[in-house]
C-alpha cells in the first residue's frame, strides 16, 4: 500500500489531521487499533475551547456541534463553602462549549467515510520503519491478521501515550520532561440532570471534586482519589457520598442517577521534545500529556493537528519545507504554556495526601487571589478558554 501521509491512531489528533489534509487534496490513510465502535464510545474530555469550536465549524463540523454543544460563559470555583464565579465571556469575549469528545471523533469518522477515505480499524502489530529516509514505512497486521506494509512521504504519530510512534525516534533523539502527581481521577457518566447550569471545581478538605456534564440529561463528575486506586473500592453509592460531600453549599442539591460509565484517569505532566524525527511528526499525546485540570488535552491534540496539516501542504507539494522545519518549535511553545496552566491550577485545586497545612494555606491564598483580582480572574478565564491562535488554512 501507498499513501502521501499514514496517520497513527483515529483519536481527535489523527481524525482531524486526516480531515484537514483530505480537504487539502492529501492523500492519507488512518490507522487505529481499536475498533470502531470502542472509539466511538470512549467517554473521555468535554470541553473545547472557543478555537476548537471555530475551527471546527470552518471545516464543516459544525452541525451537530451547533445544535447539541452547550456553550458556557462562566465557572464555578468553589471552596471556603461558596461559589466565586469566572465570568469567562466577560473577561475575555469568548466562550467554552460542552461537548464530547466521543461526540467530535464520530463527527469525524462520519465526514471521513462520507468522504470515502480510508480508516483501518483493530489493526495490530503497528511499528514505523526508517522515519529517517524518504520513504518511511509502517507494517502492521490489519484486522484479518494479515501481515501489511504502507509506503508513506510522511508518518503521523497521533497514537496517544500509550502508542508505538514515539519509540520509533532514536532515544538521543528525543527528552522526555514528566511530573507525576500523588493522585488520580476518578470519573462517572450519570443518567441525571446536571445540578448546576455551569462547572464547578471544588478545592473541600476532602480533595478536588469537578461538576461537568455532556447534556442537559447526562452530568459528569470526577473526584480526586489516590494514585493507586482500584475502582472496584468506590461502588456507586460510595461516590455519590464523597461528591455530595465535596460539593456542598448552602442551597445546593446534587442530583444523583444511575451511573453509566466509570473509569480512573492519571494524572501526569509529560512533554517529549522535539515532535519530530525525519519524516515521523508526533501530534497530541502522543508528544504530550496534561493532567486533565483544566480541560486542555483534546484542545491541544487538535490544534497540534491544524499546525501539522498546514506545514505538510507546502512540504508534500515539494513548494517549501519551512514551515515543517518550524512545527515543533512553535508547538512545543503552546504546548508548555498548557502545561502550565494544567499544572498550576492541577496545584491550586488538589489537596496532597500528606496533608500539608503549610502548602493548604497557600492554595487558599491562590484561590482567593485569584477570584477577588480582576487581573488574576483575567489570567485563568483567558487560559481556560484558550489563547487565540491563527485559524487560517
Ligand atoms: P487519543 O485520543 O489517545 O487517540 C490516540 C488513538 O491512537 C487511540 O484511538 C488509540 O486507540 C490509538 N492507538 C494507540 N496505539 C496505537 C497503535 N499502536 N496503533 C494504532 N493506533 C493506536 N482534554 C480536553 O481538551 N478537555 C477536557 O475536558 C479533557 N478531559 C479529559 C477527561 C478525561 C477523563 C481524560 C482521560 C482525558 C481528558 N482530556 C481532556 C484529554 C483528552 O482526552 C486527550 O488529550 C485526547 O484524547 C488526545 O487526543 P489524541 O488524538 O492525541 O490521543
Ligand atoms: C471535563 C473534563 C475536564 O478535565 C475538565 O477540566 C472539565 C470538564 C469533562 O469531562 O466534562
Amino acid at each position: 500500500m501507498r499513501t502521501q501521509v499514514g496517520i497513527i491512531g483515529a483519536g481527535p489528533a489523527g481524525l482531524m489531521l486526516a480531515h484537514l489534509l483530505h480537504r487539502a487534496g492529501i492523500d492519507t490513510v488512518v490507522l487505529e487499533r481499536r475498533s470502531r465502535e470502542h472509539v466511538r464510545q470512549r467517554v473521555r474530555a468535554g470541553v473545547l475551547e472557543h478555537s476548537t469550536v471555530k475551527l471546527l465549524r470552518a471545516v464543516g463540523l459544525g452541525g451537530r456541534l451547533d445544535r447539541e454543544g452547550m456553550p458556557h460563559h462562566g465557572l464555578s470555583l468553589r471552596f471556603d463553602r461558596a461559589d466565586h464565579r469566572i465570568a469567562l465571556t466577560d473577561l475575555t469575549g469568548r466562550a467554552i462549549t460542552v461537548y464530547g469528545q466521543q461526540e467530535v471523533v464520530k463527527d469525524l469518522i462520519d465526514a471521513r467515510e462520507t468522504a470515502g477515505a480510508p480508516i483501518m480499524f483493530d489493526v495490530d502489530e503497528v511499528s514505523v520503519h526508517d522515519p529517517a529516509g524518504d520513504r518511511p514505512r509502517i507494517t502492521f497486521t490489519d484486522a484479518d491478521g494479515t501481515a501489511r506494509a504502507l509506503v508513506c512521504d510522511v508518518v503521523a504519530g497521533c497514537d496517544g501515550f500509550h502508542g508505538v510512534s514515539r519509540t520509533a525516534f532514536p532515544p538521543d533523539a528525543l527528552r522526555t520532561y514528566r511530573r507525576e502527581y500523588p493522585f488520580a481521577w476518578l470519573g462517572i457518566l450519570a443518567r441525571t440532570p446536571p445540578s448546576h447550569h455551569e462547572l464547578i471545581y471544588a478545592y473541600s478538605d476532602r480533595g478536588f471534586a469537578l461538576h461537568s456534564m455532556r447534556s442537559p440529561e447526562i452530568t459528569r463528575l470526577y473526584l480526586q482519589v489516590p494514585a493507586d486506586e482500584r475502582i472496584t473500592d468506590w461502588p456507586d453509592d460510595r461516590i455519590w457520598d464523597e461528591l455530595a460531600v465535596r460539593l456542598a453549599v448552602d442551597g445546593f442539591d446534587l442530583r444523583s442517577g444511575p451511573v453509566l460509565e466509570k473509569g480512573l484517569t492519571s494524572v501526569r505532566s509529560v512533554v517529549t521534545e522535539p515532535m519530530r524525527y525525519g519524516r515521523l511528526l508526533l501530534a497530541g499525546d502522543a508528544a504530550h500529556i496534561v493532567p486533565p485540570t483544566g480541560a486542555k488535552g483534546m484542545n491541544l491534540a487538535i490544534a497540534d493537528a491544524l499546525d501539522l496539516s498546514r506545514a505538510l501542504v507546502p512540504f508534500l507539494s515539494g513548494r517549501s519545507t519551512e514551515l515543517l522545519d518550524g512545527y515543533s518549535d512553535r508547538r512545543l511553545h503552546r504546548v508548555w504554556r498548557a502545561e502550565h496552566f494544567s499544572w498550576w491550577m492541577t496545584s491550586m485545586l488538589h489537596r496532597s495526601p500528606d496533608g500539608d497545612p503549610f502548602e493548604h494555606r497557600l492554595q487558599l491564598a491562590q484561590l482567593r487571589y485569584t477570584v477577588s483580582s480582576l487581573a488574576a480572574a483575567t489570567s485563568l478565564a483567558e487560559n481556560y478558554v484558550g489563547l487565540p491562535y491563527d485559524l487560517s488554512m
